[in-house]
């Protein structure tokens, strides 16, 4: 009788350390995805004596990753922010953390709980929702008055900048697209960007005009042009149209290594043999003209700082289609609804005196109306789309 009724007291207690690890696992289900990105998966193959296996790394539900491997059947566990690989600990030696790992760690499909993504996506409403509300808000002169006032309280800032998440300021691009990764993994490797950019080379978009006002007395001696940020090289061809570029012309399109196939393939489609590719900004030194199209706010650096990296400057300076700011430099993300861009908006007057100093005559400068970037935070920048050319004056 007694033995039994101790059974039945060692059963309730096992059965409540059992009901608490649930009741803790559920809880760390919901916590995890904001203290982990989720929804990548990081993949890797190596070879090892000789014979090639496949290892495949995904986060779980509560936001480690589980490693296996067919061969070994290991289970490992790795921390990892953003993409890096920040800790792994396997039972295999085989497995353990090497600099290789890190860089032979690939992104691969999407997979995460669906719990995991049913809160991940009731928390990106709530984000955009949040930041649409303030931004509203800020549009007025009181609301944005208030908005500033309210920014400067310590602790009212740290419940806006969580309400915001990646729709806050950061202090670098690397942090802003750390915090952008917990909530949509993908950026400028989403395969529609791809698509759109190549349908850009055959519209003239509004702000192309002054673009094409400004090359056309130059465009017949131009030979070498260096498009940074240039996509699939859809500018050529938009601007190619209306102002035949020489036959000698050399127009080399500065991407992301991993667009290099698809911008070479396009212009082999295209038939067209004057494109090149290259990843290495120091590939524009010297060139004729250095344009850079909806692109200079994904780069960290101001302007002219890139520019000084260069052996030779060029002579002509394009920049068209970015946001900036007419107060200081703001990072931030630009939520393009399937991706997230981290940018930077860069001071105009910081990009102006910069330029000016490395001997660069300002000639001309335009709004750009076809777009805007609002910081729900900042409502007094004004975040305008804006182009400009500069033209060196030791060229002249
Ligand atoms: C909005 S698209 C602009 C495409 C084209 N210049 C236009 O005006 O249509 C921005 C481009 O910048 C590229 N980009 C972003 N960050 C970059 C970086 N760090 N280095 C090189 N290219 C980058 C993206 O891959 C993308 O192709």
């Amino acid at each position: 009788m007694k033995s039994e009724t101790s059974r039945d007291v060692l059963i309730s207690v096992a059965q409540a350390i059992f009901n608490l690890c649930r009741l803790t696992l559920q809880l760390l289900k919901i916590i995890m995805p904001f203290c982990y990105p989720c929804g990548k998966m990081f993949m890797r193959s190596e070879r090892l004596n000789g014979e090639r296996r496949a290892c495949s790394v995904m986060f779980d539900q509560i936001g480690v990753v589980l490693a296996s491997t067919k061969r070994f059947g290991t289970t490992g566990i790795f921390r990892l922010r953003g993409s890096v690989l920040l800790k792994c600990s396997c039972r295999k030696e085989e497995l353990k953390t090497e600099p290789a790992f890190e860089s032979s760690l690939g992104t691969g499909t999407v997979t995460s709980s669906r719990m995991a993504n049913v809160v991940r996506r009731i928390r990106i409403v709530q984000i955009r929702g949040f930041a649409r509300v303030l931004t509203v808000i800020g549009r007025s002169k009181l609301g944005a008055r208030l908005v500033a006032r309210a920014r400067d309280i310590r602790a009212v800032r740290q419940l806006l900048e969580w309400l915001l998440a990646y729709y806050g300021t950061f202090p670098s691009i690397e942090a802003a697209s750390a915090s952008a990764a917990r909530y949509i993994p993908a950026s400028h490797d989403h395969p529609k960007q791809m698509s759109l950019h190549a349908n850009f080379a055959e519209v003239t978009r509004e702000s192309d005009y002054p673009v094409l006002f400004f090359l056309s007395p130059i465009a017949s001696e131009l030979r070498s042009v260096f498009d940074l940020g240039g996509s699939v090289g859809n500018l050529f061809f938009q601007l190619d149209r209306h102002l035949h570029f020489s036959r000698e012309l050399v127009w080399t399109v500065h991407d992301l290594s991993f667009k290099r196939e698809a911008m070479l393939e396009f212009a082999r489609r295209k038939n067209e043999d004057r494109l090149r590719f290259s990843d290495q900004l120091l590939s524009a030194s010297g060139v004729d003209l250095f344009i850079v199209a909806g692109a200079i706010h994904f780069f960290e650096p101001n302007l002219a700082d890139l520019l000084k990296r260069l052996e030779r400057l060029p002579k002509h300076v394009i920049v068209n289609r970015s946001p900036f700011s007419d107060m200081e430099d703001i990072i931030t993300v630009h939520d393009g609804g399937l991706w997230v861009n981290p940018c930077k908006l860069h001071s105009v007057s910081r990009l102006c005196s910069a330029m000016g100093e490395l001997g660069y005559e300002l000639v001309a400068s335009w709004p750009v109306h076809e777009r805007r970037t609002r910081v729900p935070l900042f409502p007094d920048c004004d975040g305008i789309y804006r182009g400009f050319y500069f033209r060196h004056s030791r060229h002249v």
